[in-house]
Formats: C-alpha cells, structure tokens, sequence
C-alpha cells in the first residue's frame, strides 16, 4: 500500500528535521530504577543553575561597572534602584551557591558510587575540571562586588593560583594583569567571570553529557556489591 504522507506546515519544509527522533533522543532514553533516588540524578542541578545564572548574569551586566572606583556603587544602584534589580542579584546569587554545592555533592555521589571507574574515566575527568572551572566562576563573581572581602579574596585567590607549579606565575599575572593587583585587575576579573568561564562550562557541559549519554549511566555499583557479598556468604556461586 502506497505510504500517505503527512501535510506540514512551513516551518517543517524550512527546517527539515525529524522532531519525534530529537524528542526521543533528547527525553526518551529508558533510565534504570535506582536513577529514580534524588541523589542518583544531583548533576542535572548545577545545569540548571547554570543556565540561570547565565540569564541573570547577561541583565546584570547591563548595570555592572568594571571598574574600581565605580564597581560598588553600580551593585548597590543595581540593589536600590533598578526595578527589581535585588530579585535579579539575589537569584544569581543562591543559583550560584546552590551550583557549587550540588556540584559537590554530585562530585562526592559519584565517587562514593563507584561511578568514576572504567569506562568512565573521560566522564570524571571532565568532570573534575567542571568542578573547578564552577570554583574558578564563584571565585570571580565574589570579588566583583569589590568589598574589602572581595579584595582580600582576590589577593588570596591570584596568590594561591601563583603557586601552580611551572605555570603559577603566568596564571597570576595573566589574572591581576600585572605582577599585583591594580587597575587592570577587576575589568580582568569581569572578563573572565562573564565571558571566558561560562563558554568554557557550557562546552565542557555540553561534553560531559554527551559521554554519559554515549555510556549509559553507571549501574547501582554499591548495591550490587552488597547483593555479590551476600550471595558470597549465602554460598550462592
Ligand atoms: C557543572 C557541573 C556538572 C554538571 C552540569 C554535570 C552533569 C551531569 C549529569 C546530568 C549527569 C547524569 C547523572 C546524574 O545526574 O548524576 C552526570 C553524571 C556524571 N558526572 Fe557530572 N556534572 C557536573 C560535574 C561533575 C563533577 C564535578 C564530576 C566529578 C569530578 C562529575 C562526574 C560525573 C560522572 C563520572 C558521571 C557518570 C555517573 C553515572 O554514570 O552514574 N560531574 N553529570
């Protein structure tokens, strides 16, 4: 029987792309039980909190003056008199903790779970530089308010990266944009928080996914061991 096909509309004629199979590939993948546990699936949070702070990042910086004598007072414009600019910082604010947090915790699950181990290794390692590339984005964002807390952050901050072995002292200078901190230095830091971090997370993002998905999530390592040793005892071999 000759196969009936189905009218589309413009958009299916400009953008010949198959949605259903997008749909499946994106939302269908059968997942196993134990993904069903809150902490099992904790690495979809900082996703979230990324994109969030992506959004309220991009309003923020229409008001956010990188530059020393003028930093403080914008934030404190953008607090008092900006239509709902204290909501706007305020989510960007917690989105952020809550990134560094959950990237922990999820850091801390899959190490706990076995989760790392072969073939998984390219998923820890990415992994482990989105851990500190979400530091390297906290640690930046906390100092452009560019309080006497944020300025001793970032003398602490460029002084710890300046003991990285063979490259410390080009990571330090590239950071303060001279041998210390000056001028120069916050517009860097500016630079780096808004713009050199979030593409680097959002491609290394895009990565990690695309080798959990190339894998399959790991199986419920600690829970099978626990059932191998009980049958162990139990003499079930
Ligand atoms: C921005 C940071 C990160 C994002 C958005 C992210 C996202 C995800 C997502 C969505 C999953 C699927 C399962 C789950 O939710 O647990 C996952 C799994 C995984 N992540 Fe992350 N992750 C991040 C950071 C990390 C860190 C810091 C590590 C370790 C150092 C790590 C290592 C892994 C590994 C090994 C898996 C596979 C786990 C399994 O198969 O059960 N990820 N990640």
């Amino acid at each position: 029987m000759e196969e009936v096909k189905k009218e589309t509309g413009w958009i299916d004629k400009s953008l010949p792309v198959d949605w259903g199979k997008v749909k499946e590939e994106a939302i269908g993948e059968i997942l196993p039980q134990h993904m069903k546990l809150w902490w099992y699936c904790l690495g979809g949070v900082p996703a979230l909190m990324f994109m969030l702070l992506v959004g309220t990042g991009m309003l923020l910086a229409f008001y956010y003056v990188p530059h020393p004598d003028k930093a403080y007072e914008s934030v404190a414009h953008i607090t008092n008199d900006i239509p709902y600019g204290w909501w706007l910082r305020s989510l960007h604010r917690w989105g952020a903790e809550i990134m560094v947090v959950t990237v922990s915790l999820h850091a801390i699950r899959v190490f706990a779970t076995g989760a790392y181990r072969h073939p998984r290794e390219v998923c820890w390692i990415s992994g482990a530089l989105l851990l500190l590339l979400t530091f390297g984005l906290g640690f930046t964002g906390y100092s452009l308010v560019y309080t006497q807390q944020s300025y001793w952050a970032m003398t602490i901050g460029t002084g710890i990266a300046g003991k990285t072995p063979i490259i410390g002292s080009f990571i330090s200078r590239f950071m303060m944009g001279g041998e210390a901190i000056g001028p120069d230095t916050l517009n860097r830091f500016f630079i780096i928080h808004a713009a050199i971090l979030p593409v680097l997370l959002f491609l290394l993002i895009i990565f990690h996914i695309i080798v959990i998905r190339l894998h399959g999530v790991a199986e419920h390592v600690v829970g099978m061991q626990r059932e191998i040793v009980r049958g162990l005892s139990r003499g079930d071999e």
